[in-house]
């Protein structure tokens, strides 16, 4: 009877590196919401790993509770899902230091984001950068989780937190549940409208490459009126010859819940400059809520800061649990 199966964990986060955009609303959270009722969720702002790269201290704290602001606003019920920051639960550095015992120098060389990361931030190659992956895999682990929802880009480091967890299990019997990446059906991936050909990220320099959660419809507009296109001038998806409208169709199809397939076949024969205005309608449609929903929590600083407290103590009952089996496991002595 399927009522009476455990429900499955999910586990995923975000770090408050910068004001979430379009692609981590359309890509990851509007997924996440649909997943509440499913799964049992945790939701996690990786604050800890936000500071592999230098952070400025004030705009941390702000964008964490943005972060978690957003979740909420965006439909992520705290009742529902276990909604807190990492640092809150202290158990997260603490799994992180056992398993850095676990893991091969090897294996953390050949992540490709450390690797692009390392190029980036030459000026500050900390240790952390490198065994960002190990902590990825500590969040996860924690709570037993069975699916990650991630994009492709953090593929791999699911795969290196599953080879610690099975290193783990053949060390000392099954410890940790053995997590697999999930992939949503609609797992858009939103590309940079300047850059089409790279993820549109929160980090980028350029602020015309992304459209954050909360900009203004005016900034919208403008940011999509400048998205790079081509010259041949009809509307079709073809990620390679055009991505640009490739990611246009996408983020509008996106938008209006509909396949990129049934985008593509409302805009043949259009033109560029119909197909940019309509995104721009659906982008400042699906976000207007959600912006309304997002300036009431944060104007409520209480409010959002219980919740976190309280989900926080959530996540810790479920992290102690798994850390208490670990250091019997591997011969700490019982506190
Ligand atoms: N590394 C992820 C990213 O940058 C964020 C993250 C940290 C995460 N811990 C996680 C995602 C655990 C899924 C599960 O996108």
């Amino acid at each position: 009877m399927e009522s009476l199966e455990k429900k499955k964990t999910i586990f995923s986060g975000i770090q408050p590196s910068g004001i979430l955009t379009l692609g981590n609303y359309l890509g990851a959270i509007k997924n996440w919401v649909k997943l509440q009722d499913e799964y049992h969720c945790y939701y996690c702002v990786v604050d800890m790993h936000a500071i592999t790269v230098r952070q400025d201290p004030a705009e941390l704290r702000k964008r964490t509770l943005d972060v978690a602001a957003i979740y909420m606003a965006s439909g992520i019920d705290p009742k529902k899902s276990v909604i807190y920051v990492q640092s809150h639960v202290p158990q997260h550095a603490e799994l992180c230091w056992i398993l850095n015992c676990y893991t091969y120098l090897g294996e953390l060389s050949r992540m490709t984001q450390y690797k692009d990361k390392a190029a980036k931030h030459q000026d500050n190659l900390n240790s952390g950068l490198f065994t960002y992956p190990v902590l990825m895999a500590a969040d996860i682990l924690l709570y037993q989780t069975d699916l990650v929802p991630v994009g492709s880009d953090q593929k791999q480091h699911v795969e290196i937190t599953r080879d610690i967890a099975i290193r783990f299990n053949r060390l000392y019997g099954g410890v940790f549940t053995i997590p697999e990446p999930y992939i949503g059906q609609s797992g858009a991936r939103i590309m940079s409208l300047q850059e089409p050909e790279s993820k549109m990220s929160k980090s980028d320099p350029n602020p015309n490459g992304y459209i954050s959660i909360i900009d203004d419809p005016d900034t919208i507009c403008r940011k999509i009126k400048r998205a790079v296109t081509d010259s041949d001038g009809e509307i079709r998806l073809d990620a390679e010859k055009k991505p640009g409208i490739t990611n246009l169709l996408g983020i509008y199809a996106a938008c209006c819940e509909i396949s990129p397939k049934q985008a593509e076949e409302e805009f043949i024969g259009k033109n560029y400059g119909l197909l940019k205005e309509k995104v721009s309608e659906a982008v400042i449609g699906r976000l207007a809520p959600l912006q309304e929903k997002f300036k009431q929590i944060r104007s409520e600083k209480g409010y959002l800061e219980d919740i976190l407290h309280e989900n926080a103590q959530t996540a810790q009952q479920a992290a102690i649990r798994t850390l208490r089996k670990v250091h019997k496991k591997i011969g700490f002595v019982a506190k």
